[in-house]
């Protein structure tokens, strides 16, 4: 088998992991989330999900890629205990469900795309939603997309992947920030900001049990953890990186991107269709954000290069979504990267075209409520108890850690985050089966 690959940098590592981190999660699901959930409600559990968490976790995921060299399934064999690689496994199995609807999901920024050059969602973003988000329009985006996500990972990790990410980051923040300020200055923008920024605490306790999991499984899904992807980035790192600091680093300029992107959408629906939960669904950023070009002068110019941006987002995190399955078939059988990609894009297609005919919301539900927290869960009881000690080897090389943080996180990662994701898991299952036993996605 060839030589593995590495990242050609510290900073080539960071910016790929960011690029899987920020993408449609970010844009996409986090207002939509947190519109869907209370706002600042949601936004309280959130934060507290990501960075007590969310970070930990992300350093689970950095100690198994790296000391084991692995991808995700065949690190845990590597660290020594063959019986936990169906942990692996579920993640690998489970990214690759993901990569189907976020796929559908990739298809609509592709429409957006050609909407904003034919002026299409200017006039009416509702209905324009309505026309592109499921059926053969969305089938067809989707093709598209996976096509381009395929592309980019059969040419491979450093190339591929390295080039597709470094210029997106910057260019998302500019305008994002742009948009934010904009819509600052939209009347009726306070109620948007009332709503995202000041928590009613009775909303919370009176909704606690779909907060929690939307809220832990958003902070999961955002930080691209639980399904093996952080796994295989870090089993190209170098030994003398801080797994801390890039950690650190990566999980605050994801949340600066989400919090942007919340501060252009809300006042921008306060000041059109209104927030509270009614007006949460898949399409609220879609909505707000093609409303706000329709209403800004070369409107479609902006829109035009806010989806492209987005586009390239969304690519940086899907390539992520299929390298998993793909390096695990790659590393186990020796097939070439090319072929295995377009093998997994297509029975991945496939499967999309359930949620391009209007299941997104079952699709992302399986995966925030279900797969997320079960795969955190099984992660975090291997590196806390089974693989501890090389675990905590691994996490202080290349750092300066004391022994106290190190001790904390060990018994953060034994206890605290398995008995977190313990509370998800039940909660998001039982939300979960009585939404399907309701109907509520039929
Ligand atoms: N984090 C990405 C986003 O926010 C989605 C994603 C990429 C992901 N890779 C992942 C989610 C792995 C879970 C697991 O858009």
């Amino acid at each position: 088998m060839a030589q593995r690959e590495t990242w050609t940098s510290r900073v080539g590592f960071i910016f790929a992991a960011v690029g899987s981190a920020v993408g449609l999660g970010n844009i996409w699901s986090f207002p939509f989330q947190t519109a869907s959930n209370g706002g600042a409600a949601f936004l309280v559990v959130y934060l507290l999900a990501v960075f007590l968490i969310g970070f930990p976790t992300m350093l689970i995921e950095f100690v198994i890629g790296r000391r084991s060299k692995q991808n995700a399934i065949s690190a845990f064999g590597e660290l020594g205990y063959g019986n936990w690689t169906f942990a692996g496994a579920l993640g690998v199995a489970s990214a690759f469900i993901t990569l189907s609807f976020y796929s559908v999901v990739g298809g609509w920024v592709i429409s957006y795309i050609v909407g904003s050059l034919t002026g299409g969602y200017l006039g009416d973003p509702g209905t324009f939603f309505g026309a592109v988000s499921s059926g053969t329009v969305a089938v067809g985006a989707h093709a598209v997309f996976m096509l381009v996500t395929v592309g980019i990972v059969a040419f491979g990790v450093a190339d591929g992947i390295e080039r597709a990410t470094k210029f997106m980051i910057p260019a998302i923040i500019v305008l994002l920030v742009g948009l934010a300020a904009w819509a600052a200055t939209l009347s009726g923008a306070g109620a948007g900001y009332a709503y995202y920024l000041s928590p009613d605490f009775g909303v919370l306790a009176a909704n606690f049990g779909d907060i929690v999991p939307s809220a832990m499984g958003q902070a999961f899904f955002t930080l691209s953890l639980g399904f093996g992807v952080m796994i295989a980035y870090a089993s190209y790192m170098g030994r003398d990186d801080s797994l801390p600091a890039d950690s650190a680093i990566i999980v605050v300029i994801n949340t600066i991107v989400a919090l942007l992107a919340g501060f252009a959408v809300f006042p921008i629906l306060a000041a059109t269709s209104g927030v509270g939960n009614a007006s949460g669904g898949a399409g609220t950023a879609f909505i707000a954000l093609a409303g706000a070009f329709g209403q800004l002068p070369v409107g479609w110019l902006i829109g035009l290069v806010f989806f492209v941006v987005l586009l390239f987002a969304a690519l940086s995190s899907s390539i992520s979504l299929l390298e998993a399955p793909t390096s695990y078939v790659v590393d186990t059988y020796g097939t070439s990267r090319a072929t295995v990609a377009v093998g997994v894009g297509a029975v991945a297609f496939v499967l999309g075209i359930i949620p391009a005919y209007g299941y997104v919301g079952l699709f992302n539900d399986l995966v925030f409520d279900v797969l997320l927290p079960l795969a955190v869960l099984f992660i975090s009881l291997f590196v806390g108890w089974v693989a501890d000690a090389e675990s905590v080897d691994e996490l202080v090389q290349g750092t300066r850690l004391s022994s106290g943080a190190t001790t904390l996180w060990l018994w953060w990662v034994r206890i605290v985050v398995p008995i977190a994701v313990l509370v998800t898991l039940y909660l998001g299952v039982t939300g979960f089966y009585s939404g399907l036993v309701s109907g509520a996605y039929f």
